[in-house]
């Protein structure tokens, strides 16, 4: 099986005759069994990204192909799940009768329609409000209807819009489990979420859309790198000397700053400085995590 593949896609919107170009120029890939995080501020584009995507809009240029089909082939859709930001439907509707409609929207054999649903509400812990209409669900029983929704034919490619805002810890903890264990099943997964230490706990790789581009492609392996900064006194030390020992990086202002993998490198790169006979009068470190993508810093 192929993932998704997305090519200098680009979108605008046309309010009133002007013209807002929102996406210009994106290219993303998502294996099988990869979960991905979008990021990205207020109004990027992340929604239209993957509404774009899954097929709710027409992007205006690039090609989107899932496992290497047009993304509206029909049977790419049929095992594509999308879980939106607002699920607009008939709020009178009790859950259950609301997940047996998508059931037979998605073909699932007339027999098997209660099953399949119960199984469903077991699984996103809404049994108990099965019976109960949409209008009394509260904002976190409304996102797990639409996770559970878009779980119905166990589909291959799953899309998250910020699947876990409204939900409580325990809301959050279970679809951080139901992620896994789609991964465990080979979907893909696109998630978008204002909650980075979510996507950090439940990503293999993160993307930052910003100015309509894909702007940092992180494995968040690497995101988690550590970054040290060692000050150097002044005068005590041979720049070529110092430079070589530590692979290359030229001091700058008496500071060496250097990225290391694990924690046991540390002492490594400081053992090599001092060897150089250089006075070490500072060692600093600092994580570059998913805020300081955010914020620029990293
Ligand atoms: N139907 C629309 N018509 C005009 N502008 C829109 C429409 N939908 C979204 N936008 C604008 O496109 C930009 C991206 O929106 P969106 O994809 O919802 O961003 P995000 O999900 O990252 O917050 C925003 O500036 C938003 O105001
Ligand atoms: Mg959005």
């Amino acid at each position: 099986m192929n993932g998704i593949r997305v090519e200098a896609l680009t979108k605008a919107y046309r309010p009133l005759g002007k013209v807002r170009p929102v996406l210009k120029g994106v290219d993303l890939t998502i294996a099988p069994g990869e979960v991905v995080g979008l990021i990205g501020p207020n109004g990027a584009g992340k929604t239209t990204l993957m509404s774009c995507i899954v097929g709710f809009l027409n992007a205006d240029t690039g090609s989107i192909t899932i496992d290497g089909r047009s993304n509206d082939d029909l049977d790419v859709r049929r095992r594509t799940g999308f879980v939106p930001e607002r699920m607009n439907f008939d709020r009178r509707a009790s859950g259950g009768a609301f997940l047996r409609y998508m059931a037979r929207l998605a073909g699932v054999p007339h027999d098997r329609v209660r099953a399949r649903v119960d199984e469903l509400l077991a699984r996103l812990a809404l049994t108990e409000a099965s019976d109960k209409r949409l209008s009394q669900y509260s904002r976190g029983m409304l996102q797990r209807i639409g996770m559970a929704q878009a779980l119905m034919l166990d589909p291959d490619f799953l899309f998250l819009d910020e699947p876990t805002s409204g939900l409580d810890p325990n809301g959050v903890f279970l679809v951080r489990d139901l992620i896994a264990e789609e991964k465990a099943r080979g979907a893909a997964v696109l998630l978008n979420s204002h909650q980075l230490a979510e996507i950090e706990k439940v990503c293999d790789r993160v993307l930052f859309l910003k100015d309509g581009v894909i702007a940092r492609d992180e494995a968040l392996r690497e995101v988690a790198k550590i970054t040290i900064t060692v000050t150097l006194l002044p005068g005590s030390y041979d720049v070529a000397t110092v430079t070589a020992a530590v692979g290359g990086v030229l001091p700058k202002n008496d500071t060496v700053t250097a990225n290391v993998a694990t924690e046991g490198e540390i002492a490594q790169l400081v053992s090599r400085i001092v060897g150089t006979g250089a006075g070490v009068i500072d060692v600093r470190r600092r994580t570059a995590d998913l805020e300081s993508i955010f914020r620029g810093e990293s």
